[in-house]
């Protein structure tokens, strides 16, 4: 992983593709209080000890970097629907084979994870992508083409002009959670100890507020690819119900750091927390499907002998 991490380090400063860090972090650290003890040990040590919030933030910082193009397609689904009046997923039309989009990503780096043949860093690498895709899948503009999931629809936030995706992706969710420090700046740096701590500490509302005690027992783990695509369709719901609702017209009329900001706080919230309950079920999981907890404990003495 130490060529990974130079990437990183070179990259920190790109803008975002995807739920800012902030809700990716969130995302992660919730996931990570719903893990059962095999789940947290086997993350852990698949992520050589990163901080998982940490590792969820990787396909972001490689996306701009040429050769990982070919991954950009993978944070998204573009629906060719017509919200407000229609909000569909066809898997279909909306996924192109050559490329890829969010749905067959995290089916395919789940099943990456989960194949011995590849070596362990792929493994992680994959694992890293699976964080990440369980998040930006729960983000409604990740699932709808119009204007590039909004990327293309100049709006007016808190007296500033931006796009509504990046208003979804960073601005609302770092105005409820009272972060104005865009970028939070290299390892070490206080900033982002600040930001982690922002993320934990809603993860951790979330949790405390969950009125299934804990239990992401019934959350869909059937089929990677279908589950996705239950996901998809629902986040794209909101694109229709809320996002969208009155129209690109509608989110251009005023100032969307107002009424709009507070009705959208509740879909944040529930996103959020959709995603953190997914990715722990999944992780679950997955650390199951790799085996027993013998085997568990002869690879921590492995590792510790090398
Ligand atoms: C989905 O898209 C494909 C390809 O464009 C099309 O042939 C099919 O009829 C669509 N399915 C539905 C249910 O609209
Ligand atoms: C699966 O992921 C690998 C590794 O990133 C990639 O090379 C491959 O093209 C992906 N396959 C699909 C079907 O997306």
């Amino acid at each position: 992983m130490r060529i990974a991490n130079l990437l990183v380090a070179a990259c920190t400063a790109s803008t975002a593709l995807a739920w800012g860090s902030l809700g990716h972090r969130t995302v992660a650290y919730l996931a990570s209080l719903y893990l059962t003890p095999e789940a947290t040990r086997w993350t852990n040590r698949l992520l050589n000890g990163q901080d998982i919030s940490e590792a969820a933030l990787f396909p972001d910082k490689i996306a701009h970097i040429p050769i990982f193009a070919y991954t950009r397609a993978w944070h998204y689904i573009d629906a060719a629907d017509d919200p407000p009046r229609l909000c569909a997923i066809n898997i279909t039309r909306d996924c192109l084979p050559h490329t890829g989009c969010v749905v067959s990503a995290i089916a395919n780096h789940t099943a990456r994870v989960l194949d011995p043949s590849l070596p362990r860093f792929l493994q992680a690498q994959s694992l890293r992508f699976v964080l990440h895709f369980i998040g930006d899948i729960h983000q409604p503009l990740h699932t709808e083409k119009e204007d590039r999931g909004g990327n293309g629809i100049e709006v007016v936030f808190d007296g500033r002009r931006t796009n509504l995706h990046s208003v979804w992706d960073s601005l609302m969710p770092n105005k409820y959670r009272k972060r104005d420090e865009w970028w939070p700046g290299p390892p070490g740096d206080p900033r982002r100890e600040r930001e982690e701590e922002a993320s934990f500490l809603w993860a951790k509302e979330l949790f405390d507020s969950d009125g299934e005690a804990g239990d992401v027992s019934r959350e869909c783990v059937s089929d990677a690819a279908e589950c996705a695509l239950e996901w998809a369709q629902e986040a794209n719901g909101y694109v229709c119900s809320y996002v969208l609702r009155d129209d690109v017209e509608g989110v251009q009329a005023g100032d969307l750091g107002g009424e709009y900001y507070v009705g959208a706080v509740e879909i944040l919230d529930q996103q959020v927390r959709n995603g953190g309950r997914r990715l722990a079920a999944w992780l679950n999981l997955m650390a199951d499907a790799t085996g027993d907890e013998a085997s568990d404990g002869m690879l921590i003495v492995q590792d510790e002998l090398k």
